[in-house]
């Protein structure tokens, strides 16, 4: 095992927090995988397993070891003239997946389109887009369960997926390390139109898939900083869900109100209520200076002065206490904070 110390994890977190590792290791292999976890036991100290850091917020350095996942492959397991299994290791790229699939005729990922991070993370908060997510075509899941030490196969329906949720934000919090994981996808083009911005930038066409994959990257393209230009991790904050009659009284205030009708009551748009709150586009000043929001969607903070996760965490705090004042609504932060 490769162990190194006090890595610096900028280039590391999509978020450019300047945090460090006290250890940090690269493993390809699943025996690599086991030493390390081994290794943060032996000692006591706290594990972080990382895929591309685009998810996760450093508030502070790193006290233990972290992990970062790189084994690589794409394997056929089962093939019919309806549809595809593949199985797909932890490390492999995301969007790199996406692009192969469509190349190669396999249909039903094209609306997660261009989301950054790794294959292996994708399940943890069962990553959505445009009317599609990852539990729409996922079979199972292969990891270790670091309590029995043992590799185990999780299907689809034992994982809890729900709205950037699952399992492994639940009872496997950071109890399982999922190694590959298994996708059903089609032969059949035959892409998913539910989501209303995408419809709209489709227009009157009978759009195939990769018609799809294209307007979903223009319209992240107009929404969503590119992390590389200006560091963040998406939205910051889950859409909330109120109940009815919560629902009911704000509507009547504010009739403009985007929303959405959900078994649990009514679903939010957190980037409206940030931006009706007076956060789209702001520009942090003295202490909050180099952290701000994205000025064409509230809900992404930005962090282009590279300032240290608990100041970036400061803002949050205050924008989640803004919001709870104008609207009584309570936010949840959706990366993981560490
Ligand atoms: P990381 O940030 O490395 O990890 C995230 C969490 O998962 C950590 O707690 C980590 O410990 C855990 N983890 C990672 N890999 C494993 C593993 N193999 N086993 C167990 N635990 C693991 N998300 C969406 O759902 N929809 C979007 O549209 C979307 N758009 C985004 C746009 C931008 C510009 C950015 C920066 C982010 C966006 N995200 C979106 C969030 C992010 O891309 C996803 O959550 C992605 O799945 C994170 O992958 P990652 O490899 O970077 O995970
Ligand atoms: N809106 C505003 N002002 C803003 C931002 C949004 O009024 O500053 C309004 C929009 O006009 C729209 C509504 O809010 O009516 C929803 O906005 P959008 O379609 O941009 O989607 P979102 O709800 O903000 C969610 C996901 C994204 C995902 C998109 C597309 C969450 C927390 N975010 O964003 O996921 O890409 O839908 O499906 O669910 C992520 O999880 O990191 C992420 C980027």
């Amino acid at each position: 095992m490769k162990l190194q110390r006090d890595i610096p994890l900028l280039s590391c977190n999509t978020l450019a927090v300047p945090a460090s590792a006290q250890f940090f290791v690269s493993v390809d292999q699943e025996k690599g995988l086991r030493d390390a976890v081994q290794y943060s036991q032996r000692h006591s100290i706290p594990r972080l397993i990382l895929g591309g850091g685009s998810n996760i917020v450093l508030s502070k350095d790193f006290p233990g070891l972290v992990v970062r996942l790189s084994m690589k492959g794409i394997d056929i397991l089962e093939q019919t003239s309806d549809n595809i299994t593949v199985a797909v290791a932890a490390g492999e790229n995301w969007d790199e997946l996406v692009q192969y699939s469509l190349a190669n005729g396999w249909f039903g990922l094209e609306n997660l389109s261009a989301i950054p991070g790794n294959v292996g993370a994708a399940p943890i908060q069962n990553i959505g887009a445009y009317g599609v997510e990852i539990g729409t075509v996922l079979k199972g899941v292969h990891g270790l369960d670091i309590e029995s030490m043992s590799m185990r196969y999780l299907a689809a329906h034992d994982c809890e997926l729900g709205y950037r949720n699952s399992i492994f934000k639940g009872a496997l919090k950071d109890r399982f390390v999922i190694t590959r994981v298994e996708l059903e996808l089609s032969m059949h083009d035959a892409p998913v139109l539910t989501y209303p911005a995408l419809i709209e930038a489709l227009g009157e066409q009978k759009p195939s898939a990769q018609n799809v994959a294209a307007a979903v990257r223009a319209l992240r393209g107009q929404r969503l900083p590119d992390p590389k230009r200006v560091p963040n991790v998406g939205s910051f904050f889950k859409n909330p869900v109120v109940s009815d009659d919560a629902y009911t009284a704000l509507k009547q205030k504010y009739p403009e109100m985007p929303s959405w009708n959900v078994p649990e009551g009514y679903k939010l748009a957190a980037g409206w209520l940030l931006e009706n709150a007076g956060w789209r586009g702001y520009e942090g000043q003295a202490e909050l200076a180099g952290v701000g929001t994205y000025a064409h969607q509230a809900l992404v903070m930005v962090n282009p002065g590279h300032r240290p996760g608990a100041i970036v965490m400061k803002l949050a705090d205050k924008i989640a206490a803004s919001v709870k004042a104008t609207f009584g609504v309570s936010l949840e932060i959706e990366p993981r904070v560490y």
